[in-house]
């Protein structure tokens, strides 16, 4: 916490280091009031800078008691060096030499969860990004790049198992109940790779032999009441392995590879060299306290921080405005995976659905920001749906464009050519292009640009000649760093559909034929014709198919071209799209129309296309459920500005009711239909039949009728799986039985009060619900015995939840709501700054309230900037946050 104004960093001041570290070795005396660090660097003058004048190193330190300083073995004198808040700085260096340094740090007092710090009772670091300046003066930025060894030394009762990263050459009982390992990795690292972790663990272990016949070790360390929990993430991880070996080519490099599972961490999980450290709640998991959703999260995190390994590790970032070059391609990579594992349209239907909720709207909004941006205050704002699931988006823009051939050989060359480097977007965008041949010189500017472009697109059929024309014109609003842009590449998706629901043959004037495979036009300029001829009828067009570019398409349909659609499209993802637009444009209707809410009716055709859809064979289930989703509000709070909140809740409403009441039938018989009897099973058709069977379970409470109310609580009761019995609490809980769903809610906490990640569910449910979700239910979350706001997976399931989720009481129009996030976030802010400042996420979104909301919520984020004393995360979103 710094009193003066914090720092702008820019891209364009960026410079090669001074000095380089070639050895890094750390010594961790592990006291329990406080740990003494000793580092020994080998430090050489930067052969790139070796011209320049000047002999200064900087270091940079945070929270650091400075102990000692040594060259060569030599104790400097306080004189020959000095100390600011953030920094130690030596003058006069030599051209090459071993640095020594000893601070004390104390990781029971780290509650920001940067650094080393202590969670139940273990130690643990996490030093991206900026983090391991908290243990040692150090170069901390990723284009220094090092070789580690670390001896770790704690009392073994307390620590049995010390951890770092990389090889185990050495490990000893010394005297008094102590002992030390000693750590070597061979891979030279940025330090925010570095990893250490002391405590009392159990393992699970099993290996994987490399496609070159190496074995690897894999092991999953956990507190000990959590060893039955591990096994999924174990079958995770060997499938990741294989699967990165098949389609990138890419083998794991080490004969080691160690999971670590802690309780309190800032993320979900951190891709440190060989020694993975993640959030428990993203790695735990068993068919009895985890839902279905949670082990599809594990699957992709696992998988996402094991691929780090070649997409981040191996060829790192130069500097922090280049981290979508590791997450943008990592994301890319665990997205493939997934649809590999599963169904590749619904998981492209999920990941499209928060990219448009989500990240469309952090582009739209004060915070919004290239996926390589040019400035920043604090980069750990800076880990956002941008960077990474915008990054990915223009990732597989690219694998598009180029076929997977070519991408393959794109990357092959990518992570041949800078294995051991630390590098810039540029690196990998010009390494695409050189393998396929293919320029990207126009793509490039979704490098530097923000903001969501937008296509419209008209459309002509000429009868005469059997042409087809489609106009396509982009445009792209202004934002913070940009207020004119060039235009994007754009490649569209397309399909035209005959009136028998076929494709038509692409025969475009100016591309030439088009086949299965490339029906995609590209958009390079601010508007372009394509004509297509022999088209025989004037065509359905199926536009953007697969989301094959991050824009907002704005094409006027009639809703039957949408029921054309919605039954024909032979692109998945268009089908769902379809149906979503249907379904849009019928609440943002009734939304309009608040006033005459007593006279509000549905549209037959929303109630036909749910009955048919309830009794469709043909589909997968996985697909039948998305078809069946309504649009989150927070969606439809995007697509109109000013948006009313309450109005948009009631239509929305308004339209789930009424569907439940007209197909009740239907819903109690495909409820009925999708039961599962016997043993549990994790398959993704057990999976998708479970989530159909409980969508209809919700649509039921809907009817109010009490006999549904006994289907539910018979679920809860008898449920073998958490997905089932967590489905019928939140039923029950958003349902008019407010006796029941106490009930219900206190049989749940006794079921599982010993364990904290279902407790977190228990508190995530109540905080998002309509029922119990109000400013005085979640002030009785936070006083809970069980709450702890030093733990950010409880903060996330209270004050996240409430306010990302629970639209209804958080706009509530008294302002309470806005009122209570501003207190939580200046109480979060002493103690955890970056999980503060995430919490700020939906006050950046006031400008698009209407008025009266809007200035409440004005005013409650001008409260937290006049509070004071603020870390550079919260300053950094609320002060860009005001600007009117
Ligand atoms: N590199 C991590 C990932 O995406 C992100 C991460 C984990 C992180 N912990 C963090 C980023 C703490 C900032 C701060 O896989
Ligand atoms: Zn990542």
């Amino acid at each position: 916490m710094k009193d003066v104004q914090p720092q702008v960093i820019y891209l364009s001041d960026y410079k090669a280091p001074l000095f380089l570290i070639e050895k890094t070795r750390l010594n961790f005396e592990i006291q329990e009031e406080f740990v003494v660090v000793t580092s020994l660097l080998d430090i050489y003058r930067n052969p790139e800078r070796e011209a320049e004048a000047g002999n200064e190193l900087e270091l940079n330190g945070d929270e650091l008691e400075l102990l000692s300083v040594k060259i060569d073995g030599v104790q400097l004198s306080a004189a020959a060096y000095k100390t600011t808040d953030d920094k130690l700085i030596i003058e006069g260096m030599p051209e090459r030499c071993v640095l020594s340094i000893e601070t004390k740090i104390f990781p029971q007092l780290n509650t920001a969860l940067e650094g080393l710090y202590k969670s139940s009772g273990m130690y643990c670091t996490q030093c991206e990004a900026e983090g391991f300046r908290r243990i040692t003066y150090f170069l901390d930025r990723p284009d220094v790049m090092s070789t580690y060894e670390v001896t770790i030394t704690a009392d073994k009762g307390k620590y049995p198992v010390l951890l770092s990263n990389g090889n185990l050459i050495d490990s000893q009982n010394l005297d008094d109940g102590r002992h030390l390992t000693t750590w070597h990795d061979p891979h030279k690292k940025p330090c925010y790779l570095f990893a250490l972790v002391a405590g009392d663990l159990q393992h699970i272990e099993d290996n994987f032999v490399t496609a070159s016949g190496e074995d690897v070790t894999l092991r999953i360390y956990v507190e000990p009441q959590n060893i039955d929990k591990c096994d999924y993430a174990m079958g995770a991880l060997k499938r990741s392995m294989k699967w990165d070996e098949e389609v990138y080519g890419r083998e794991y490099d080490l004969n080691i590879f160690n999971i670590v599972a802690v309780d309190d961490f800032n993320m979900g999980a951190m891709e440190n060299k060989s020694l993975n450290i993640f959030n428990s709640s993203c790695v735990l998991a068993s068919p009895e306290t985890s839902t279905d959703t949670t082990f599809q999260r594990i699957e992709a995190i696992v998988a996402h921080e094991y691929f780090h390994n070649w997409s981040g590790n191996r060829v790192t970032c130069r500097d922090w405005f280049q981290l979508s070059l590791k997450e943008g391609f990592t994301v890319f990579r665990d997205a493939e995976f997934s649809a590999d594992m599963a169904s590749r349209t619904v998981k492209r239907i999920e990941d499209v659905d928060v990219l448009k909720t989500v990240q469309f709207a952090e582009d739209a909004g004060p915070m919004a920001h290239p996926i390589r941006p040019a400035s920043f205050i604090e980069i750990s704002n800076f880990y956002t749906v941008t960077v990474y699931e915008k990054g990915a988006e223009v990732v597989r823009m690219i694998h598009n464009l180029l076929g997977a051939e070519l991408f393959r050989k794109g990357s092959d060359l990518y992570f041949s050519k800078y294995d051991g480097q630390a590098v810039t977007t540029e690196e990998f965008v010009s390494s695409m292009e050189e393998a396929s041949g293919i320029d990207l010189t126009t793509f490039r500017n979704w490098y530097h640009q923000a903001g969501t472009p937008e296509v419209e697109v008209t459309d002509f059929y000429d009868p005469e000649s059997k042409t087809y024309t489609l106009d396509l014109k982009q445009s792209c609003r202004a934002t913070p760093e940009s207020q004119t842009k060039q235009p994007f590449h754009i490649p569209v998706e397309i399909g035209l559909l005959m009136a028998d629901g076929s494709d038509a043959k692409l025969v475009c004037e100016t591309e030439g034929e088009f086949n299965a495979k490339t029906s995609v036009i590209g958009l390079k300029k601010q508007s372009e014709r394509f004509v297509f001829t022999g088209i025989e009828e004037k065509p359905v067009p199926s536009l953007l198919r697969g989301f094959s570019a991050p824009v907002k398409l704005k094409y006027n349909y009639s809703k039957d071209q949408l029921l054309f659609l919605m039954a024909n499209d032979s692109d998945g993802f268009n089908r769902w799209d379809a149906g979503q637009k249907l379904a849009i444009e019928i609440i943002l209707s009734l939304a309009t129309d608040i006033k005459n809410q007593a006279s509000w009716t549905l549209a037959p055709e929303l109630i036909s296309v749910y009955k048919e859809l309830l009794t469709n064979d043909a589909l997968e289930k996985a697909m039948i459920v998305q078809m069946l989703t309504l649009p989150a509000v927070s969606y439809l709070m995007e697509l109109k500005t000013p948006a009313d909140v309450q109005a948009l809740i009631a239509a929305r409403e308004f339209v789930k009711e009424t569907l439940a009441n007209a197909l009740k039938v239907d819903f109690l018989a495909c409820y009925h239909a999708n039961m599962q009897a016997g043993t549990f099973e994790l398959t993704s058709g057990a999976m998708a039949q479970r989530s159909l069977m409980n969508l209809c379970l919700q649509f039921l409470l809907e009817t109010e009728d009490p006999a549904m109310l006994d289907i539910a609580r018979q679920q809860f009761d008898s449920a073998n799986n958490m997905t089932d019995q967590s489905a019928a609490l939140v039923a029950i809980v958003n349902s008019v039985f407010q006796q029941d769903a106490q009930d219900v809610l206190a049989q749940f906490y006794e079921q599982w009060k010993h364990n904290p990640l279902v407790l977190n569910m228990w508190f995530s449910i109540q905080a998002g619900s309509d029922q119990t979700g109000g400013v005085e239910g979640i002030n009785q979350l936070i006083a809970h015995s069980d709450y702890d706001l030093k733990n950010p997976n409880k903060v996330r399931s209270v004050v996240g939840v409430f306010a990302g989720q629970n639209l209804k009481h958080f706009h509530d129009a008294s302002g309470n709501g806005y009122e209570w996030l501003a207190d939580r976030i200046i109480e979060m802010d002493a103690i955890n700054p970056q999980v503060a400042s995430r919490l700020l996420g939906p006050f950046t979104k006031w400008q698009r309230l209407n008025t009266e909301l809007g200035e409440l919520m004005y005013s409650a984020l001008l409260r937290i900037q006049n509070h004071g004393e603020l870390s550079k995360d919260v300053y950094e979103v609320v002060s860009k946050s005001l600007v009117r």
